[in-house]
């Protein structure tokens, strides 16, 4: 398997090197919309190395969501009246589950002819019909093929679901290396009915992989409120069944971080509730509904030049309000030892820690979750001054959750951090302003990030809705 991806009708590499105007085009599925599949929540490639990937599979009674039945879409924390499991089931957009076999097939060509096949799998109500393929022996850089297959429990087969992804770069390979960044997707807040613009958008650049921060669905504060599983599920059967979405995952690596609204609620943490959802059961169902290894803060390394670092900060946080002091803590003492560890230890170019809440801001004087805030100061100041000692010229920070976009450089540590900003312009606001202290640069719009690292370079790019640039940072080795 040695071929590399030629992305076809996507803007060239070159173009996006230049960081040349993306227009976003109409997706034309290659396959995903086959009427034979039983894949109508789509699928997700994710935890890709330079030979290993996750493949996460889910047979649904039909080829496509729900076009009937009940639309919910709104924003606002009210609650709506009580629904069934059942009446879930039959809302707009819905992906009903169903019981059946999965497997996958996989290959370095794309008719599949040289696939190897993984084992047949049941899936049933346990794990809401998906499954988790731990692909091995992969080759590195390299485009795979592959075709989930179902049968229903009598073995009768379906249609096949195909896709594409790229395996990762050698630790030792020198390649340049970009990727794109999303975060805070609210359904209400959709810029087209076929799904986010963003999705085109990057699509159109070919990113070697795409990784989502957190706030990938949102639970509490838009229509219908997650008070059940059964909803919450819902939240992401509605979000990745969008056309536009679904060829994205379809045809890219991602790489996946929860943040507070697609655990349980804003700003949230272990042992709360909300109905009858609880926070654990959102930590169970966000590792069922995302491709995932055993360990949820994890680092991938890209080539010589990349190595990429994905952090938690619900599963070990200390309440929110909880008094500030050394033992308050949003990673927990394992998996900071661990992140400062393998920072102090990477020989990478270029290293980027992809965290789902902020470490630079500046933030709301208000708001006490992130380690820009006060209520998280004294771990926020180790860990900037941490950056400081052990990597201060080539470590940087990109940040999801806030929904604006900025570059901002702390004060005392010198710390470069890029936010994201939401997935489209009518999620964007919440800024205390722009503060010539911090930003080199601060928008208030929606859109996404992308980076490229290269031997001597590394560049960060934030892109509006339609991938156009509006801000690019290069940092330079010294
Ligand atoms: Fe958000």
């Amino acid at each position: 398997m040695s071929e590399k991806r030629k992305p076809g009708g996507r803007q060239s590499r070159r173009a996006f090197i230049a960081g040349a105007t993306v227009v976003a085009v109409a997706s034309v599925a290659n396959g995903a919309d086959a009427p034979t599949h039983r894949q109508a929540s789509g699928v997700k490639v994710g935890e890709v190395t330079d030979t290993t990937a996750v493949v996460w599979a889910r047979l649904t009674a039909s080829a496509t969501r729900n076009t009937d039945g009940t639309k919910i879409v709104g924003k606002g924390a009210k609650e709506d009246a009580p629904l069934t499991d059942a009446e879930v089931h039959k809302l707009h957009c819905a992906c009903p589950g169903a019981a059946g076999r999965v497997r996958v097939r996989y290959g370095s060509k794309p008719d599949l002819t040289d696939a190897k096949a993984t084992a047949w799998v049941d899936v049933t109500e346990k794990t809401d019909f998906t499954h988790q393929f731990a692909l091995t022996g992969l080759p590195a850089d390299s485009v795979v093929h592959y075709a989930v297959d179902t049968t229903d429990p009598k073995q009768t087969p379906h249609g096949s679901l195909t896709g594409s992804f790229r395996t990762a770069v050698k630790p030792d390979a020198e390649a340049e290396v970009a990727f794109a960044v999303v975060t805070c997707q609210m359904y209400a807040d959709l810029d087209h009915a076929d799904g986010f613009h963003i999705y085109n958008a990057i699509r159109e650049l070919a990113p070697r992989f795409v990784a989502f921060t957190g706030d990938n669905v949102y639970y509490d504060n838009e229509r219908p409120r997650a008070v059940t599983p059964a909803l919450a599920r819902y939240h992401w059967e509605r979000m990745y069944s969008l056309p536009r979405h679904a060829e994205l995952l379809r045809t890219f690596a991602t790489y996946w971080e929860k943040d507070d609204h697609d655990t349980l609620k804003d700003d949230s943490w272990t042992g709360q509730k909300m109905g009858d959802l609880t926070f654990e059961e959102g930590q169970r169902i966000f590792r069922q509904q995302v491709p995932m290894g055993e360990t949820i803060y994890r680092t991938f390394r890209w080539g010589k030049f990349l190595q990429v670092w994905f952090t938690d900060g619900r599963d070990f946080r200390s309440p929110n309000s909880m008094k500030d002091g050394p033992e308050k803590t949003i990673w927990g003492k394992e998996q900071k030892a661990w992140l400062f560890r393998t920072l102090k230890e990477s020989d990478a170019a270029w290293k980027v820690l992809v965290t789902p809440t902020p470490m630079v801001g500046p933030d709301r004087a208000n708001k006490g979750d992130n380690h820009a805030n006060k209520s998280f100061q004294t771990e926020g100041d180790e860990a900037r001054a941490f950056f400081k000692k052990h990597v201060p010229n080539n470590a940087f920070t990109v940040c999801g959750d806030r929904h604006w976009q900025y570059h901002s450089v702390h004060p005392e540590s010198g710390l470069n951090e890029f936010s994201i900003g939401g997935a489209s312009d009518a999620h964007a606001g919440g800024t205390p302003g722009e503060n010539k202290d911090y930003h080199k640069f601060h928008r208030v719009k929606g859109g996404f990030l992308s980076v490229t690292a290269r031997a001597k370079s590394i560049v960060f790019r934030h892109h509006d809705v339609n991938g156009k640039v509006v801000y690019a940072y290069e940092a330079k080795s010294v």
